[in-house]
């Protein structure tokens, strides 16, 4: 076979701007990582979101947040939100400047900030806290191979038979709560491996389609918001998630018919999440399955980010180091 040359592809815009993105969550990450494990959710959501936003707003874009950290208009970085210059492409953004706010106050394993970017149109758009149940896997696997219509045990049978495992070599996510306690005996009695999360179902799902996690599966169910953002990530890695909410009250089908869906019972595949091409961007506050979290340094700190866009399939994993005393002479000229 001849030798294949290597040739970036065209639309250097879009491509410049995931690069940007990633300036945005490593902000909002340096940001959060001042409050790990100061059992502060308050301080460390309000830095984050203030990094974030000031951060957003520097990029040459005409960005409108559609899937933000809040519907209340008042609040920062809220779903309506314009971001960006206004001079560049038009995107829309799903974001959260801490996933996993809880965690982060706690010093525990897998907060991180995520910022999606993609058309205008393109993604879902779901209403603020309400739960999703998902199912992911990563790439490689043929189409259709996880439908949340299917029992448990047999979504583990076809998954571990496209991998050639058995199904007690699998290893599935899960956050861990008492809403579970049914699909997490299942689990157990099928003989797979369950690896129990306090928090941060992105990192959850998009390990899934990173080989090194060792997470084959994610199940359970989890915020709406956060289940957009992980497809958006899956996306780009090539893998499968399908996602159906779960709406409790009145008010929650209305803020979701508000929100444009129509269907309250349909079930989302990742196209259907996330329609165009997409760029995501996340950048870890504490360690986790996905990324390495903030270290600080005298003078500075270092931070490791995941920047990928769905077109070219492109992964790069970023370690940062950061130096605050150039910053700060940068901010003082
Ligand atoms: P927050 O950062 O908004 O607290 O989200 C953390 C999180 O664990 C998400 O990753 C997950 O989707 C959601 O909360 C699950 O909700 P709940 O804690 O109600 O089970």
């Amino acid at each position: 076979m001849p030798n294949r040359i290597f040739v970036p592809p065209p639309q250097a815009l879009d491509r410049n701007l995931a690069l940007e993105v990633v300036r945005v969550t490593e902000a909002s990450a340096l940001a959060a990582g001042r409050w790990v494990g100061r059992g502060d959710e308050k301080s460390a959501d309000e830095a984050a979101t203030a990094a974030m936003r000031e951060a957003l707003n520097s990029l040459a874009m005409d960005g409108v947040i559609v899937n933000g950290d809040a519907e209340d208009p008042n609040q920062p970085l809220h779903n309506g939100e314009h971001v960006g210059t206004d001079k560049g492409p038009r995107v829309d953004i799903a974001l959260t400047a801490i996933e996993g706010v809880t965690i982060c106050a706690k010093g525990s394993h897998n907060a991180l900030s995520v910022v999606a970017a993609t058309d205008s149109g393109s993604f879902l758009h779901v209403p603020q806290n309400v739960y999703m149940e998902k199912i992911a896997v990563g790439g490689r696997l043929p189409k259709g191979i996880i439908d949340l219509e299917r029992e448990p045990e047999e979504n583990l049978a076809r998954v571990a038979a496209a991998k050639g495992m058995a199904v007690t070599e699998l290893t599935v996510c899960m956050l861990d709560r008492p809403r579970h306690a049914d699909l997490l005996g299942r689990i157990y009695d099928s003989g797979a491996r369950v690896v129990l999360i306090d928090d941060g179902d992105v990192s959850g799902a998009i390990a899934t389609g990173l080989p090194e996690t060792g997470i084959d599966l994610y199940m359970g169910s989890g915020g709406a918001a956060e289940g957009v953002l992980a497809a958006a990530g899956l996306k780009c890695l090539g893998g499968q998630m399908q996602c159906r909410l779960m709406l409790r009250s009145e008010d929650e089908k209305q803020r979701a018919r508000h929100a444009g869906i129509q269907d309250l019972n349909a079930k989302w595949d990742v196209d259907q999440m996330v329609r165009g091409d997409v760029m995501f961007a996340a950048t870890g506050i504490t360690d986790g399955h996905l990324l390495k979290g903030v270290r600080f340094y005298k003078g500075g700190a270092i931070s490791h980010s995941i920047v990928m866009r769905s077109m070219t399939g492109t992964i790069r994993q970023l370690s940062a180091r950061h130096d605050f005393d150039k910053h700060a002479k940068l901010h003082d000229r």
